[in-house]
């Protein structure tokens, strides 16, 4: 039987309580299977932070990369603490994952399940993947800030974005949409931001040359909002950068649903490091500890980690109770409730 060593980061908020019922979804479903994940946990986020003043250390870094895959919970504390002012959890903490660990794959699909409470009066059949850049873009924090608190103030923030980084990206994103419905969209904003929209422009029309079966698009990212909305069912595969890609997949598990059921994968294609998966939304201080939250985004991301690791079974187990689920959704339930009767289903 083969072991997966798997990094199990809670988090903060309702991190903790949207991993329980994962973890409850992951035992269930390698119960009977030939897969056995060896967890370890790693208490990290704005709550470690205040406790120890650490945000990774290195043993941390070492030990998670150690690991054959990771599975996150949400970090970050209230905006605007105090306390945290200096800590920079999602710097220091989230993204120092992605780019150590190369997750230059953020991949983060949509679909709209049958019963789920989108907000579309006419959605038609959404399912559609966002494949995000993840180690470049704004997110590099390449910058800074001169004359700080005058009003000479000057801030930048330079969006790094590289030949190498944006082609192996597109390529994947093409791999992806030959196996889907041969369908890609470049979503960025070519006619502003005329140096990065030339790189991604150049890379898409170059390795569009060899998929020929893959009809290519260009969105600029204000229009993508208003299709997102007034026709997502067009979509397959969106490419984009690494901040277009945040927003765009906020928006796009509002429509399919709530942001309760938005999955994701950082993914290292190459195999080199851990791949990491984790629900799209945040720490959600708003409704933290109330179990509240829908732990279905943290349990289509098991899906996922399945997915990757070389399960497709095991994976497709998870996500058919998740939409049997969905679809015979009725009254309100806690996070705990959900979970269990989506381990029932299993
Ligand atoms: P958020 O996603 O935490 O919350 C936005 C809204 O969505 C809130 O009203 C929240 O209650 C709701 N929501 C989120 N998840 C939900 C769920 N599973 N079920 C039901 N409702 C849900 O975004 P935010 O408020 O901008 O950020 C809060 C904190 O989380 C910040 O510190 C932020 O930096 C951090 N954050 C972390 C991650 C991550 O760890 N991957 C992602 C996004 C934000
Ligand atoms: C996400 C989050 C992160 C991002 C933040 C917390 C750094 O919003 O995973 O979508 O912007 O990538
Ligand atoms: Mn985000």
């Amino acid at each position: 039987s083969r072991v997966v060593k798997l990094a199990v980061i809670p988090g903060d908020g309702i991190g903790p309580e949207v991993i329980a019922e994962a973890e409850k979804v992951l035992d269930a479903v390698t119960a009977d299977s030939d897969v056995r994940f060896e967890k370890t946990r790693f208490s990290l986020g704005a709550g470690r932070f205040l406790e120890t003043g650490d945000t990774l250390t290195d043993d941390d870094l070492a030990a998670i990369t150690a690991q054959d895959a990771i599975l996150l919970g949400a970090v970050g504390g209230t905006p605007g603490d105090p306390r945290l002012k200096d800590a920079n959890i999602e710097r220091g903490l989230l993204l120092k994952l992605r780019f150590t660990l190369d997750h230059y794959v953020n991949l983060r699909p949509s679909k709209l399940f049958v019963g789920a409470p989108g907000p579309l009066a006419n959605p038609g059949e959404i399912d559609f993947v966002v494949v995000r850049e993840g180690t470049e873009g704004p997110y590099v924090g390449n910058g800074g800030a001169i004359r700080v608190g005058t009003p000479q103030e000057v801030a930048n923030e330079t969006s790094v974005n590289t030949a190498f980084g944006v082609e192996r990206v597109v390529r994947h994103a093409f791999q992806l949409a030959a196996r889907r419905r041969q369908k890609l969209t470049l979503v960025h904003k070519t006619n502003v931001l005329v140096h990065a929209g030339a790189i991604w422009k150049r890379v898409v029309d170059e390795v569009a040359t060899e998929h020929p079966e893959v009809a290519v698009d260009y969105l600029h990212v204000d229009a993508a909002t208003i299709f997102l909305v007034t026709d997502p069912a067009r979509f397959d595969v969106i490419v984009t950068d690494n901040l277009f890609g945040d927003i765009l997949t906020d928006l796009a598990g509002a429509v399919t649903g709530g942001i309760g059921l938005a999955a994701s994968g950082n993914i290292n294609p190459d195999g080199t490091f851990p791949s990491m998966f984790e629900p799209v939304h945040g720490s959600a201080p708003d409704i933290a500890g109330q179990q509240k939250a829908d732990p279905t985004a943290a349990i289509l991301s098991i899906a996922l980690l399945l997915d990757h690791l070389g399960f497709p079974a095991e994976a497709a187990r998870v996500s058919d109770a998740v939409e049997a689920d969905i679809a015979g959704r009725t009254g309100a339930r806690s996070t705990a409730e959900i979970g269990s009767a989506i381990t029932a289903r299993l």
